[in-house]
């Protein structure tokens, strides 16, 4: 793992935004595994702020999102793809039709998931994948649990989770109380994995992915098994790291 530790946020946003822009512009067709949540948002602006300026195009960009919240139409403002929309895709030049994020309306859930993991190997996997991580360590919404899910399946969110995604929403009652997520074997099929992270309470978090015990209790830690992974993480995220005497690149 390069780990990086940028002052705050919108210097952790700049760093991951270069290395998905440097993967674009490397590999114009490229397809990006993303995420949504506080995390990305700041590394989004920055890539539709370089697009704008005539820097990067999406044109030739494939785009597969981690998760969507169940029962939670593209319309909702809270669901993923319309963050997806408002955040990215509508405002860079990335081909509608190339954008896929799992359906939250399916009625077909097991169908769904086995079509969206065939989507994926169908693109020989994701080329880089973008990750934020949750305080207990989940990363897409891969909770932990006994055991490490390989494919896209339904998960019940956890109830730090829900807690964690209630400032999205009017009430608690209101947050969904399941996903769909991408398993761990689409995400540790990606050939580049992009970790980010930013604030106190996801120092543990960050602890554990990097250097806790491999476990399907920190999802995140599975991360360790990947041979080509970049963690950036701002002062407050990487205090942990710091702490540990953790070796970092900058
Ligand atoms: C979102 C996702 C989640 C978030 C995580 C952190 O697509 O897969 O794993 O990355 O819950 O969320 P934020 O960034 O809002 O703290």
């Amino acid at each position: 793992m390069r780990i990086y530790i940028e002052k705050d946020y919108d210097a952790m946003s700049r760093r991951a935004a270069t290395v998905i822009a440097g993967e674009i512009l490397h590999n114009p067709a490229c397809v990006l595994g993303l995420a949504t949540g506080s995390t990305p948002e700041g590394a989004y602006k920055y890539l539709v702020d370089w697009h704008k300026q005539g820097l990067l195009s999406f044109k030739d960009v494939l785009s597969v999102n981690l998760d969507e919240y169940v029962g939670l139409a593209p319309s909702h403002d809270q669901s993923y793809r319309y963050f997806m929309q408002s955040n990215l895709f509508d405002h860079v030049d990335i081909v509608p039709e190339n954008t896929r994020v799992p359906d939250g309306l399916t009625k077909a859930p097991a169908a769904f998931c086995a079509d969206y993991d065939a989507y994926i190997r169908s693109l020989g996997y994701v080329d880089m994948q973008l990750l934020g991580i949750g305080r207990n360590g989940h990363i897409g919404f891969n909770e932990p649990g006994d055991c490490f899910v390989k494919e896209t399946h339904v998960v019940d969110l956890a109830e730090s989770t829900i807690d964690a995604n209630a400032r999205f929403f009017a009430s608690r009652d209101d947050v969904p109380k399941q996903a769909i997520s991408m398993g761990m074997g689409a995400i540790m099929g990606a050939k580049k994995i992009l970790l980010a992270a930013s604030g106190e309470e996801k120092a543990d978090a960050i602890l554990g992915a990097v250097t806790g015990t491999i476990s399907p209790r920190c999802p995140g830690s599975i991360l360790q098994l990947h041979p080509n992974v970049v963690v950036i993480v701002d002062e407050a995220a990487g205090s942990k790291l710091r702490a540990a005497g953790v070796s970092v690149c900058g």
